[in-house]
C-alpha cells in the first residue's frame, strides 16, 4: 500500500510563522513538523510516499528529506499543488502515483501518539471503502465531526456549529482506488476548496465506509494553539522537563 502526505497550503491560520515558510517545516518540539507523518506512515509499514506540498518553500522538502532512505523508506515521491484547492483537490495530484491501489493518506500536520499499524491492517483486509480514524475530543466543530447512529458513522459534518458528536475525523484517511472518481465529481464548499469530507460522505452513501478509534493523544497544528499543544504532548513524550 502506499502513502500520501498532504502538506500543501498556505498556513493562513498561523501568520506570521508562515509568511516566508510552510507550516509543515515548523518545529514540534525537535523535530519538523513532516517528520511526524512520515514516521507515522513508516511505522505502519508503508515504503513509498507521495508528498504534496504548495505555497512557500515547496524546494525545502527536497532538501529536508531527500531521497527518504534515512526514515527507511524505499521512495519518496514529491509534487506541487498550485493555488489553496483544498484537501481533496491535492489528493487529485496523486492518482497516477496510487497505480490502482489503495492508499493511506495523512494530513502533514497530523500528529499521534498511536501506532497506526494495526487499523492499516484492518484495511488491507477490506476489499474495498474506506476507512476513518476519529478520537474523542473537547472541541469537535473545528473539525470534521460524525454523526453516529450505533457504531455507524451516518454523517460527517465540517466544522460544524452545533457538533452531533464529540469525535474529530482525524487526519488519517484509507481509501480505495474510488476515491479519485470522489474527488474528480467534486465541487467547492462555501469556502471555496474541495472538501475531504464530501469524499468520506460519499463514501458513508454506498454504505463503504468504516472506522477506528485512535487510542492514544492525536493533535492537528495548524493553529497557535494546536501547535503549542502539539509541541507539549511530543516534549513530554520525550521525557523532556
Ligand atoms: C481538516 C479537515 C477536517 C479534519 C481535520 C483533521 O481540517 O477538513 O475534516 O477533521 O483536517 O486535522 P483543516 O485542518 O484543514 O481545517
Amino acid at each position: 500500500m502506499k502513502g500520501v502526505i498532504l502538506a500543501g497550503g498556505l498556513g493562513s491560520r498561523l501568520r506570521p510563522l508562515t509568511k516566508i515558510t510552510n507550516k509543515h517545516l515548523l518545529p514540534i518540539y525537535n523535530k519538523p513538523m513532516i517528520f511526524y507523518p512520515i514516521e507515522t506512515l513508516c511505522h505502519a509499514g508503508i515504503e513509498e510516499i507521495m508528498i504534496v506540498t504548495g505555497g512557500n518553500s515547496a524546494g525545502e522538502f527536497l532538501r529536508l528529506l531527500g531521497n527518504g532512505h534515512e526514515f527507511g523508506l524505499r521512495d519518496i515521491y514529491y509534487t506541487y499543488q498550485e493555488g489553496e484547492g483544498g484537501i481533496a483537490d491535492a489528493l487529485k495530484l496523486c492518482e497516477h502515483f496510487a497505480e490502482g491501489q489503495k492508499v493511506v493518506v495523512v494530513l502533514g500536520d497530523n500528529i499521534m501518539e498511536d501506532d497506526i499499524g494495526p487499523y492499516v491492517r484492518k484495511f488491507e483486509s477490506q476489499s474495498t471503502g474506506a476507512r476513518l480514524l476519529l478520537k474523542e475530543v473537547s472541541d469537535p466543530g473545528r473539525f470534521g465531526c460524525p454523526q453516529l447512529e450505533g457504531d455507524r458513522i451516518v454523517w460527517i459534518d465540517e466544522k460544524p456549529e452545533k457538533p452531533k458528536s464529540r469525535y474529530a475525523v482525524t487526519g488519517v484517511y484509507m481509501y480505495d482506488n474510488r476515491v479519485f472518481e470522489y474527488c474528480k465529481a467534486l465541487k467547492p464548499s462555501a469556502r471555496g476548496e474541495l472538501e475531504i469530507t464530501d469524499v468520506n460522505n460519499a463514501y458513508i452513501e454506498c454504505g463503504d465506509l468504516h472506522y477506528d478509534v485512535l487510542a492514544g493523544w492525536w493533535t492537528d497544528a495548524g493553529e497557535f494553539d494546536s501547535l503549542l499543544h502539539a509541541n507539549q504532548l511530543v516534549a513530554a513524550r520525550q521525557g523532556a522537563s
